[in-house]
């Protein structure tokens, strides 16, 4: 055995695929979950809880050796919904990471929207997160990963968009010369679970894509869909109008179904802002990882 991880976010998209390379890898896991789990999974235990619950994060944090904090709220109508699970809940689980005395590493899933905190609410609470546990990790050793848009098995949020690809339709958001960038999930849980074994773990901040120099365009985008379908591809503009308008929806929507919502007037600024290319620079020479999977190769293969 390699050691125990507390983890976070595991009934989530990116969460899941991390534990099972964490399990594929010989770790033992403490996961926390906020809905009763019936399976039985080898070197895998469940902590019932929530980021604001002192004593299930206490619970969680018992004698492991690592903690990787994935949960986060990615959806919301309102800036509070971010810092309540996003700021509040990430200082909690530091907390009690530090209080555990057992800690040696904790790895923050952040995001690149981090880069740029007058984005959003969500870009905004991902960046003073990062602050806070800067200054809350005292000796521990801090890793704050800023993936790009992950996509992959279990994805709802790009899954959209590359079907449509794949059917010839390409919306844009954004000026047509707007950068953009993509990670596999497998290469996020690959990096993660690499971070934990290194060497010489350092607190640095890491930022996370598929190594595709300089990112895409749209038009790049539309040329990969087109060699995969053999066929063309329509760039459909969304003029930011229409955007507004959709985003008014939803969010009128999202009281009804009181569930919150994704596509926001904040949302927005970060959908159409021009430069979300990464770089792998940093981490690739602190833990030697690099990214298997292409775009083009997960829309071949169907690996989204
Ligand atoms: N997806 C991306 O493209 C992307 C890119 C960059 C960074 N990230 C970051 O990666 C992380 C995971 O994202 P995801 O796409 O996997 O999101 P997701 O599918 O919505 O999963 C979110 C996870 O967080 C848990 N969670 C939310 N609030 C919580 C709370 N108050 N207490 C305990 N657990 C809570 C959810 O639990 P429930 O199942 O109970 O709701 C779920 O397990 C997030 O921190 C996100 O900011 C995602």
């Amino acid at each position: 055995m390699k050691g125990t991880v507390a983890v976070t976010g595991v009934t989530g998209f990116i969460g899941r695929h991390i534990v099972n390379e964490l399990l594929a890898q010989d770790f033992t896991v403490q996961a926390l979950t906020r809905r009763v789990q019936n399976d039985a999974v080898d070197n895998l235990w469940w902590v019932p809880g929530d980021l604001a619950d002192r004593d299930s994060l206490n619970e969680l944090v018992s004698g492991a050796d690592y903690v990787i904090h994935c949960a986060g709220q990615v959806r919301g109508h309102a800036e509070e919904i971010f810092t309540h699970c996003n700021v509040t809940g990430s200082i909690n689980l530091m907390q009690a990471a530090r209080q555990s005395g057992n800690c040696k590493r904790f790895l923050f899933i952040s995001s690149l929207a981090a880069r740029h905190p007058t984005l959003s609410w969500y870009a905004n609470s991902k960046h003073v997160a990062e602050q806070q546990l800067l200054t809350l990790a005292s000796d521990m050793a801090l890793g704050i990963f800023r993936p790009t848009a992950v996509y992959g098995p279990g994805d709802k949020e790009l899954k959209p968009l590359f079907n449509g690809l794949l059917r010839g339709m390409l919306p844009r958001l954004g000026a047509p010369e707007a950068k953009l960038s993509f990670l596999h999930v497998s290469d996020l849980a690959k990096a993660a679970s690499q971070w934990l074994l290194a060497d010489l773990p350092q607190t640095d901040t890491y930022e996370l894509c598929d190594g595709v120099s300089g990112g895409y365009n749209w038009q790049r985008l539309r040329d990969i869909g087109a060699t995969v379908r053999q066929g063309p591809v329509r760039l459909v503009r969304i003029p930011l109008p229409l955007l507004k308008l959709l985003a008014e929806i939803s969010t009128m929507c999202s009281r009804l179904t009181k569930q919150e919502p994704m596509l926001t007037r904040s949302k927005i600024n970060e959908l159409t802002h021009c430069d979300w290319s990464a770089s792998n620079q940093c981490l690739s020479q602190h833990i030697n990882w690099s990214p298997k999977v292409s775009l083009e190769h997960a829309l071949r293969e169907g690996l989204f």
